[in-house]
């Protein structure tokens, strides 16, 4: 039996069938040119790029160019790729690298990623593919590769992971061919081995991969553990008269500020005694008619469920009213509620209760 082709040579066959060779980085590759590259494609894909860079290298040339322009400049012409530190800091080490080490570009891992804004992943990438030096890269789609191939478990996230991923890269990238084996690997997490829509059978290490034998591709790589939020519960009160609807227009400062919301009352009271709570702390004489499905609504810091009560109820001015902690109490008709500023899960309650269409 022959021996199976080693990893990179399999993936260079796949790269030269299906790789991506005509992309504007792939032309006269100078250091400036794919390190620009390499920084735009941080986070952002290819078709997002491409006219961004050609723009970018039209009006920065050189590194001379970029160093020389002010930084609004650079940030104009970065405006809409998003994640603007790297347009800071692409400015900020071409003026280091004209400044203080005579516009060369380094050409040691060490040396580049002494840089601001270039880490071991991106300085691999420049050196295999400017200096076709034999250095591994380690971005999201090799990750998403290496985590299938060898069906680890684990969110690539923790340093334990990071490192076994690390030890593989290194070990999978070949001596020869380095600067299309990095292009290949990235292109084949980008177009086969996707998020999303892995093409299994297209690979052409379908047979190896341990993750499909597992049958869990769809959880390879693993996402970042969620960290459950903490619950705070309380009752919303959706306090009636004969037509209008109670709304309290909550402070400026905080939650839902400037907002109306429905009444709230802690939820250590009991059913029983919302009643005796709405006439001590706001006021409000009510008679409880019924209660309503509980909603909840996830803020950044906290999980709110809240539990609707309804209640026909009167308070003692009939149009505004002052509590004691700044809070505006406001009697307004159904009609008007889409003309008011409600909060996302407060519109949807009016919604689900026919007040709003
Ligand atoms: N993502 C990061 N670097 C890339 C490159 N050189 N080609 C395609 N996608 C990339």
């Amino acid at each position: 039996m022959k021996p199976k082709p080693r990893f990179s040579e399999t993936l260079l066959t796949w790269f030269d069938d299906n790789g991506r060779k005509d992309l504007p980085w792939q032309k006269n590759k100078t250091a400036y040119r794919v390190w620009v590259s390499e920084i735009m494609l941080q986070q952002t894909q290819v078709s997002s790029v491409i006219e961004y860079y050609q723009r970018f290298m039209t009006r920065f040339p050189t590194m001379q160019d970029l160093a020389a322009a002010p930084i609004d400049d650079v940030l104009s012409n970065w405006a809409g790729l998003g994640y603007y530190a790297r347009a800071r800091n692409l400015h900020k080490s071409a003026t280091i690298l004209c400044e203080e080490f005579n516009g060369v570009f380094p050409t040691s891992l060490t040396g580049i990623t002494a840089l601001p804004g270039i880490g071991r992943s991106t300085a691999g990438a420049i050196l295999s593919i400017v200096f076709k030096n034999s250095h591994a890269i380690l971005d999201g789609n090799v990750k998403r590769v290496l985590t299938r191939l060898h069906n680890i478990d684990g969110w690539p996230g923790t340093s334990a992971i990071e490192k076994k991923l690390w030890h593989l890269a290194e070990a999978y990238t070949p001596n020869e061919r380095c600067d299309d084996y990095t292009q290949a690997i990235m292109d084949f997490g980008a177009t086969l081995c996707t998020r999303a829509k892995p093409q299994c059978p297209k690979c052409p290490f379908s047979k190896q991969c341990e993750s499909l034998k597992a049958g869990n591709i769809a959880q390879r790589p693993q996402s970042k553990p969620r960290v459950s939020k903490p619950v705070k519960e309380l009752w919303f009160v959706d306090v009636r008269n004969d037509s209008n609807i109670l709304l309290e227009k909550r402070p400026l400062a905080g939650i839902w500020g400037g907002l109306y919301s429905l009444i709230e009352l802690d939820r250590a009271y009991g059913f029983d005694e919302l009643e005796d709570a709405l006439l001590k702390e706001y006021k409000i004489k009510a008679n409880l008619v019924e209660l309503y499905n509980s909603f909840e609504h996830i803020f950044s810091h906290y999980k709110l469920i809240a539990h609707v009560v309804r209640v026909d109820g009167s308070i003692d001015s009939k149009t505004s009213s002052e509590t004691k902690e700044g809070m505006q109490f406001q009697w307004h008709s159904p009609r008007n509620l889409n003309q008011l500023g409600l909060p996302a899960p407060i519109k949807k309650y009016f919604a689900r209760e026919h007040e709003l269409p």
